[in-house]
C-alpha cells in the first residue's frame, strides 16, 4: 500500500510500504477513505518529537471502511463506516474503567520508554512515535487498528466524511479545551492559537455558554474564522496581548485561557520566545513555553489555564508563584477522545456544528509532502488539510 512516511526534518515522503495485517483478534484493518494532517504532526514533521525512526508512518486522524475484523471482535463488522480516534486504548483497565482513556496503560508497548521520561507511560497513539507505541498512522491506505472494538465509532450514512473526520482528534480535542474551563453563562476565554484546535476552542466555548471569546494569533486567515465565529480578535505580532486583555477585562484578567499552541510558538513575538529558541537550538531546553507563560499572567485570580497544545519534556521559567499566590488551577491532557465522541457525533447529527467548516485544503495522500510543508507555513491561507487516498 502507499503511505505518507518520516524521513527527518522537513522529509515526508509518498511510499510503499507493507500492508497491515490483524495481530490480534480484538483488531481491525481500515480502508481509509479520508485523513488529515494534525497541528501535533508538525511537531514531529520540524523534527521536535524524539524516537522517531525513518520510514515511520505517522498520521493520526483518520476514518475509512473496515475491510477486515479479527476473530475476537464482535463490534465491528466488514463494511462499517468508522471514524478511528487517535488515542489507543483497551477499554479495560484502571484508567479507561474511568474514562481517561489517553491514560490507556496496556496499549503502549514502549511504556519503559515513557516512564523514564514521564514517570508514567499514557496511552499508545497512532503514527506518534516509538515512545508512544512505534504504531503505523493513517495518512496511509490501509490502517490496522488495535482494540478495534473500543476506539473506532461508526457514523451514520447521511454524514460526509468531511463532517465527521474530525471527531477523530481536533474536534474532541477544541471541546475539552473548554470543558476544562468549567464555563459560567457570559465567562470571558481567552484562546491563544487560531489553528485547526483553537477554531473548535472557540465554537466549543460559545457552544458551552461563554460570553465572550478573546482569540489570539497572527495569521490574517485565521483571524478571520475566528472573527466569524463571534470571537473577538488580537494580533500578538502587533498587540501587547496581556495590556490588551487587562483592557477587554476591565483590569481582571480572563475567567479562563486556553493554550491552543503549545511548544512551537512563533519565534520572534517576544523576548522570552526568541530567548527559549536558542536554549532549545543549543540543547539546554525541551520545550518554548511562550505561550503558556502569557495565558498564566493574562488570567484572573482563581480562574483556570487550560493547556492542549503539546509539550514534551521540562520547562523553563514557567510563573508558579502567580499561579500558586492567585489560586489558578490547571487543567491539560492529551484527549481522551472515545469519553467525548458520543456527544460530539450527536452535536453533528443535530446540526449543532458543521466541522467541515475548518477545512481549506483537499487533495489525494500523494499530494501529502507538500502538504505539510504548505500547512506548516500557512501559506495560501491553508488551515486544515484533508487528503483522500
Ligand atoms: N492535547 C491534545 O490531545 C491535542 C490534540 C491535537 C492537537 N494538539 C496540539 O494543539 C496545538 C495546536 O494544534 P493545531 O492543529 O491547531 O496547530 P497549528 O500549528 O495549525 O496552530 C497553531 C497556531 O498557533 C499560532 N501561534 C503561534 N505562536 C503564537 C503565539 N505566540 N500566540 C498565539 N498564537 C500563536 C500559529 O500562528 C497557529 O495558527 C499543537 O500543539 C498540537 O500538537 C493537542
Ligand atoms: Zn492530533
Ligand atoms: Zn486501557
Amino acid at each position: 500500500m502507499k503511505a505518507l512516511c518520516w524521513h527527518g526534518k522537513g522529509d515526508m515522503r509518498y511510499e510503499t510500504v507493507p500492508d497491515p495485517k490483524i495481530q490480534d483478534p480484538r483488531d481491525a484493518i481500515i480502508k481509509v477513505t479520508a485523513c488529515a494532517i494534525c497541528g501535533s504532526d508538525l511537531h514531529i514533521y520540524d523534527g521536535v518529537i524524539p524516537e522517531m525512526e525513518k520510514g515511520d508512518v505517522i498520521g493520526h486522524e483518520t476514518m475509512g471502511e473496515v475491510v477486515e475484523v479479527g476473530s475476537g471482535n464482535t463490534k465491528l463488522k466488514v463494511g462499517d463506516r468508522v471514524v478511528v480516534p487517535f488515542t489507543i486504548s483497551c477499554g479495560e483497565c484502571f484508567f479507561c474503567q474511568r474514562g481517561f482513556y489517553s491514560g490507556c496503560e496496556r496499549s503502549n508497548p514502549d511504556k519503559a520508554k515513557a516512564e523514564k521520561l514521564w514517570g508514567h507511560s499514557p496511552a499508545g497513539l497512532f503514527g506518534y512515535s516509538h515512545l508512544l507505541g512505534g504504531y503505523p498512522g493513517g495518512q496511509a491506505d490501509y490502517l490496522r487498528v488495535p482494540f478495534a472494538d473500543v476506539g473506532p465509532i461508526k457514523v451514520p450514512a447521511g454524514l460526509p466524511d468531511e463532517q465527521v473526520l474530525f471527531l477523530s482528534d481536533i474536534f474532541p480535542t477544541g471541546y475539552m479545551a473548554a470543558d476544562f474551563c468549567n464555563i459560567k453563562d457570559g465567562d470571558t476565554i481567552a484562546i491563544w492559537g487560531c489553528g485547526p484546535v483553537g477554531q473548535f476552542a472557540i465554537r466549543s466555548a460559545f457552544l458551552l455558554g461563554a460570553g465572550r471569546v478573546i482569540a489570539i494569533d497572527t495569521v490574517p486567515e485565521r483571524l478571520a474564522m475566528a472573527k466569524a465565529a463571534g470571537a473577538e480578535t488580537l494580533d500578538f505580532m502587533k498587540e501587547d496581548i496581556y495590556e490588551r486583555i487587562q483592557d477587554l477585562t476591565q483590569g481582571r484578567g480572563a475567567d479562563a485561557c486556553i493554550d491552543a499552541v503549545g511548544t512551537e510558538p512563533h519565534t520572534t513575538a517576544s523576548f522570552d520566545s526568541v530567548l527559549d529558541r536558542v536554549k532549545v537550538a543549543t540543547f539546554m531546553g525541551t520545550d518554548r513555553p511562550h505561550v503558556l507563560r502569557q495565558a498564566i499572567h493574562c488570567c484572573r485570580n482563581f480562574g483556570t489555564v487550560s493547556i492542549v497544545g503539546v509539550y514534551g519534556g521540562f520547562l523553563d521559567k514557567i510563573p508558579f508563584g502567580s499561579a500558586i499566590n492567585r489560586g489558578l488551577t490547571f487543567r491539560m491532557a492529551q484527549t481522551p477522545v472515545q469519553h467525548y465522541l458520543p456527544k460530539l457525533l450527536k452535536l453533528v447529527e443535530e446540526g449543532k456544528i458543521d466541522p467541515s467548516f475548518v477545512i481549506t485544503d483537499q487533495a489525494s495522500l500523494e499530494d501529502g509532502p507538500a502538504l505539510y510543508k504548505k500547512f506548516r507555513d500557512n501559506k495560501d491561507g491553508c488551515i486544515k488539510v484533508v487528503m483522500k487516498p
